[in-house]
């Protein structure tokens, strides 16, 4: 997508791969800065730190990571050390591990000497990979819009939560990508965006739509019920971090709360996910995903700009306040109207995933 007229994905690499460039989310939309990583360990303390964000993004910067510590060495020994360098990172979102086992499997059976090269093969087939599924998605999630805007003969008002824009993945955004394309189309849509405390995600989302520009309202997290008992939302459209195979949805925390509003409303609740997304080892999401228990002065202190136009940030709760930030939560599958895939919209359930990824397609442990 384009910033400022330019276009720009999320991450890239250096020619001479020697290096990773990434867009600095953390002190966007107000200021806006590329990154260059060198190392593993900065890639890991980037992904922490949340400079880059987003599951599908945090996928493909690790498969990026396992290739920066390639052109270091590359034993056995500094590929387990990589993995569990970045793996430790995040917990929630599977698209991290799903990469790093996939960088795995790649780098196993090769000699050294040809371990780096192929690394950096890899990890640019991953970010190509994560471009053409976000489009797919886009497709699928267009022909639900466009069969809205049929019926409703008025223009579409989606909400949607947190980020999942192109600024979450490589490029076009799991959520964005229909949206953007059914603007580009001429099918009028506005979004209410939710503003996503603590981190704030949903100003990147305004700020992802405003550069395209979609219609879009930012709202407080707590606004999603009263839009929807007032009919003024046709469609709720998230992301995900890790959807299991019975397609419970984890995503970021509030999400739940805005699938029980809209099944009180009768509103239709889907979930954006490109395949990595997906769990198959897994079954209840409640039981079995870890929730990532972040930092809490992220809820005790806000950032943004101040008077001056200058970036800062605002303590609101003292350093003594007691404070609890799980940054995610699971919503049921039967909350869930449906999983836009690159393959085409499921309902979420066992049997609907698998009729788009049968069971002989996946390996013994990762569908037990
Ligand atoms: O903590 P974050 O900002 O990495 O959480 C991101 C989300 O929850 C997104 O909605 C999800 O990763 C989908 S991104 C296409």
């Amino acid at each position: 997508m384009k910033v400022a007229g330019k276009h720009y994905r999320s991450i890239w690499a250096e020619p001479d791969r020697s290096a990773v460039h990434i867009i600095d989310q953390s002190r966007l939309p107000h200021v806006f800065e590329t990154l260059r990583i060198d190392s593993v360990e900065a890639m890991a303390e980037a992904i922490k730190a949340m400079r880059l964000r987003g599951a599908p993004l945090i996928g493909v910067a690790a498969a990026y990571g396992i290739a920066l510590a390639m052109n270091r060495a590359t034993t056995d020994a500094a590929i387990s050390k990589a993995s569990s360098e970045l793996r430790a990172t995040r917990p929630t979102a599977v698209n991290l591990a799903w990469a790093i086992r996939r960088m795995r499997e790649r780098l196993k059976d090769l000699p050294g000497a040809e371990r780096a090269q192929a690394a950096w093969t890899e990890a640019q087939a991953i970010a190509d990979e994560d471009v053409a599924l976000n489009e797919a998605i886009g497709r699928h999630g267009l022909a639900l819009i466009e069969r809205e805007h049929l019926a409703l003969k008025r223009p579409i008002n989606i909400l949607t939560h947190c980020n999942a824009g192109w600024i979450a993945t490589v490029d076009w955004g799991t959520v964005t990508a229909p949206i953007f394309m059914a603007h580009d189309k001429g099918i009028p849509v506005h979004v209410w965006v939710d503003e996503t405390r603590p981190r704030n995600q949903g100003l990147l989302t305004a700020w992802e739509l405003a550069g395209h520009g979609v219609p879009h309202t930012l709202v407080t997290d707590n606004a999603g019920g009263h839009l929807m008992q007032t009919r003024q939302v046709d469609l709720v459209l998230v992301g995900a971090d890790r959807v299991t195979r019975r397609g419970d949805v984890c995503n970021k925390i509030g999400t739940y709360l805005k699938a029980l509003a809209a099944r009180d409303n009768a509103v239709p609740f889907y979930a954006c996910v490109p395949s990595p997304t997906i769990d198959w080892t897994i079954e209840d999401g409640i039981e079995e995903i870890p929730i990532e228990e972040r930092d809490p002065e992220e809820v005790r202190v806000v950032r943004g700009l101040d008077a001056e136009g200058k970036y800062s940030e605002v303590r609101i709760a003292s350093s003594a306040t007691p404070v609890a930030n799980p940054a995610f939560d699971v919503t049921p599958h039967d909350l869930v109207t449906g999983i836009i895939t690159e393959k085409g919209v499921a309902r979420a359930s066992e049997r609907e995933l698998l009729k788009f990824w049968p069971r002989e397609q996946h390996s013994q442990a990762y569908l037990t």
